[in-house]
Formats: structure tokens, sequence, C-alpha cells
């Protein structure tokens, strides 16, 4: 059977509903009413209250995809998107809940069953990492989640990791518990001979990724830092979506599979450059594109507009990264992101309409965005060029690289590049302080203290 984005998401929630799920739609992915959280980062947010038990579910079993933007807070993957290949700005989430109904059987065997009898995933590829326990929470190995693995996996496969892997949170605060996480080793036969795969869990390795995180959610961390039990326990699995097609689709990359492709062709027809040959700078910018457009796009169509603050700023300085990869790497110096949004909208309007439905907003927002900060970059680079040309053979100082940064929203690593193609060097140490300083003069001015939920 051929795997296409659209039959793997089916599938999943086909599997749920056989299994007495409600299937419900993704939340925004703009979030309006949680001050711990700027935008979903995971698919349990919107079920956050009745972790909390302080509402009730329709429904104590559901499951979803959900929309999902990790760029800001707890969970922030920017600065890794595009240089590598299993990163995402807002990538889709794959999950099943059960609120106080099963918990850790149910939810181990059925994701092995998923993923081993309905998507056929190779067991011999599959490892399992569990909660290994930690003192200062006072918290034990997670015995029970690895005897119930013992019973399906081979023991040898079972890992036993710290809380940075294997206790999850949402944010500072809020509804948590120790995870066992799903990896899969993509590697070719001869990598596998060379290398044991085990070695390389949670070690940044690109085709050895966990895929599912499996939360046994059964504490609420205080603002104090302390974990109280909660009424209840419950189940919150995360999927990625993005890396399982990688899986399914025998690909190297996220970026190869079929979710991706039509986006970066796009870019690959506007900018006439190549995709995967050998400039990898190249590659780097047309991932960046590729998948910053679904990020602003979503954003745009669940009701926030780029702007200077908040997670307007966060939405324009994704759009901004885009622009100036395509810029800088690609020779993009007119508007061309917003002419992703069609090939967006071809793509993901059947699961997700509200993109359907803004489309040509979505489209002049990211024009107007484009093509004020293309005016942007251009004053940018002719104060850059003054300024090299009255102090030759001199390292750029780290005062105006800031100024530049600062009042001209000129990228710090674009005003590298320019000093590097003259070959000089920006005093980054002088730049790193102003910045801190300005860190400083605007945390004082607006500190916001979140108490408990
Ligand atoms: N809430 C599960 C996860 O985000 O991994």
């Amino acid at each position: 059977m051929e795997w296409t984005s659209k039959k793997i998401r089916e599938t999943f929630l086909d599997f749920y509903k056989r299994k007495d799920h409600q299937i419900v739609a993704s939340a925004p992915m703009v979030v309006k009413n949680d001050p711990t959280l700027m935008f979903v980062n995971a698919g349990m947010n919107q079920f956050k209250e009745y972790f909390l038990g302080d509402s009730e579910p329709k429904n104590v079993r559901v499951s979803d995809t959900q929309k999902c933007l990790r760029v800001s807070g707890k969970h922030n993957d920017l600065e890794e998107v595009g240089v590598d290949t299993y990163h995402h700005t807002m990538f889709e989430m794959l999950g099943n809940w059960s609120f106080g109904d099963y918990f850790k059987k149910e939810a181990i065997e059925w994701a092995w069953e998923l993923l081993t009898e309905v998507y056929k995933l190779d067991k011999d590829r599959i490892y399992i990492s569990v909660f290994a326990g930690d003192k200062n929470d006072n918290l034990e190995l997670d015995g029970e989640s690895k005897e119930i693995w013992k019973g399906l996996i081979d023991e040898t496969r079972i890992l036993e990791c710290d809380r940075k892997d294997n206790f999850w949170e949402m944010g500072e605060t809020g509804p948590c518990g120790p995870c066992s996480e799903i990896h899969v080793d993509l590697r070719s036969e001869e990598e596998r001979a060379q290398i044991d795969g085990k070695s390389l869990v949670n070690e940044d390795h690109p085709q050895v990724v966990e895929i599912w995180n499996l939360v046994f959610i059964q504490y609420n961390r205080k603002a104090n830092g302390e974990l109280v039990d909660l009424p209840n326990k419950h189940i919150d699995t995360g999927m990625g979506f993005e890396r399982l097609a990688m899986a399914l689709q025998n690909k190297k990359s996220n970026y190869d599979t079929d979710i991706f492709m039509p986006l970066i062709n796009k870019v690959v027809s506007i900018s006439g450059k190549t995709y995967g040959a050998t400039d990898s700078k190249q590659d780097v910018a047309i991932r960046v594109i590729a998948d910053h457009v679904r990020a602003i796009s979503f954003s745009i169509a669940d009701g926030q507009l780029p702007s200077n603050i908040g997670a307007g700023y966060v939405i324009r300085r994704i759009l901004r990264r885009a622009i100036r990869y395509g810029y800088s790497f690609l020779a993009l110096n007119e508007p061309f992101v917003n002419k992703l949004v069609e090939v967006l909208v071809a793509e993901m309007g059947g699961q997700f309409p509200e993109i359907k439905l803004q489309q040509s907003l979505i489209t002049k927002v990211i024009l107007e965005e484009e093509e004020s900060f293309l005016r942007t970059l251009e004053k940018g680079i002719s104060r850059f060029e003054n300024y090299a040309a009255k102090n030759q053979d001199k390292n750029i100082d780290g005062k105006f690289a800031f100024e530049l940064y600062d009042t001209f929203g000129f990228p710090i690593d674009l005003t590298e590049l320019l000093a590097s193609e003259k070959g000089l060097h920006v005093d980054m140490q002088e730049f790193l302080n102003c910045l801190q300083q300005q860190k400083d003069r605007s945390r004082a001015a607006t500190i916001i203290k979140t108490d408990d939920w």
C-alpha cells in the first residue's frame, strides 16, 4: 500500500475511532485564553482543563490531529528548523487521549498494534524509552510501563532515560507526567550493521528519531515547582505526523515526503535553483521557506497577524526568516512567499478548511509583509555598504551592527554574511552586549507573572 500523508492521517483517526474515541477537530494554533502559552505546542493543550479536573469532558476518549507551533517558551525548535531535516515550526501531532479512563496498558498496546500491525513498521527498527525516575522530584523508575513493553518487544530494545527526555511538561506549570517514547531507526542496513541504533536514540541523529510520545499525565506542576497528584490519571499521546510519513514513505528527511515536496517544487520553480544537489545553504533555505510558509499561513488563518508585539512578533520574525533565507541564498529579491500559499491550500485545505477560507487574506498579508521587509533589507544593505566604504580594513563595530538590527530590523547573520563577503568580521561580543542590555531593559518593562492555572 502507498502511504500517502492523507492515508496516514485517515488511518490513525480510523484506528482510534474503532477503539471508541471521539474524533475532534484541531484547536486553533493561536492561544488566546492561557497566559502560560502563545501557541499550541502539543495536542493536549486544548484538554488542559479536563486533566486538571476543572471541567468534565463530553467524551472520555478523544483523538485528533492537532496543528502545533514550537517557536517560543518551553518547546522551541526554531533554530533547528531547515538546518536539520526533522524539526518544524508548525507540525501536525496525531494524538489519542483518555480522561481518567484507560491508562498505560491500553495506550502502549494500541500504539504498538497501530505501528506494527496497521502501518507495518519493522519491529527490528523500533526502540522504546521509559522514565528512569528523578531524585529531585522524588519519582521512581516507571517500572509499570517497562513491564508492559517487555510483553511486546525484546527488553534489550528498551532504554531508561531521564527527565529531559522522559518526563513531559507543557510549560513551566500545568499537567505533566512520565512518558514513554517510541523511536525508529531509518538508516540503511549497512549503517545499522556498523553502529547499533540503540546508541543513537536521543542523540540528534536525523534518521534515528522519536516518532511518538505516550505521556502518562498524573501530576500538576505548581508555580513553586512542586508536583501535586491530579484527581485522575490520564493518557496524552503525540505522534509526529511528518516523521511518521518519513518512515512510511521510506524517506531520509521529512522534507522528502509528499507533505513538503509540492512546496519545495514551487520554491525551486520560482527561484530557478535546484534542491538536494550540492549547495547545502541553498537546501537549508528551501527547507526553511517550505516550513515557515505553513507556520505563517496557519497562524494568520487562526487569527494571528504579524505585528510588533507578542505572538504577532513571533509570526513576523518567522516570516522574515523565510524572506531573508530566500534573499540571501536563493537570490529572491522580489516577494515570493505569498506565491506558495496556493500550493499549501491545495495540499492541506481538505483537512484544514480554515486555510482555504482565508486564502486571499493570508496571501495579501504575506505579500505586504514581504514588500515592507524587502525595502528594509535594501536600506540596511545600503547603510552597510556606506559604513564598509568609510571604514576600510576595519572590522564591523558591534554597536553599528546592533543599530542595523534594532533600528532597521536587519538580521545579525545577514550583517555577518555581508561582512564575510568583504573579508571583515563583526564584533559579535559588542553586538551581544548591546543585545543583552536591550533585553534587560525590555524585561524590566514587561515582567508578567503567571500563577497556577
Ligand atoms: N504531549 C505529548 C507531546 O507533546 O509529546
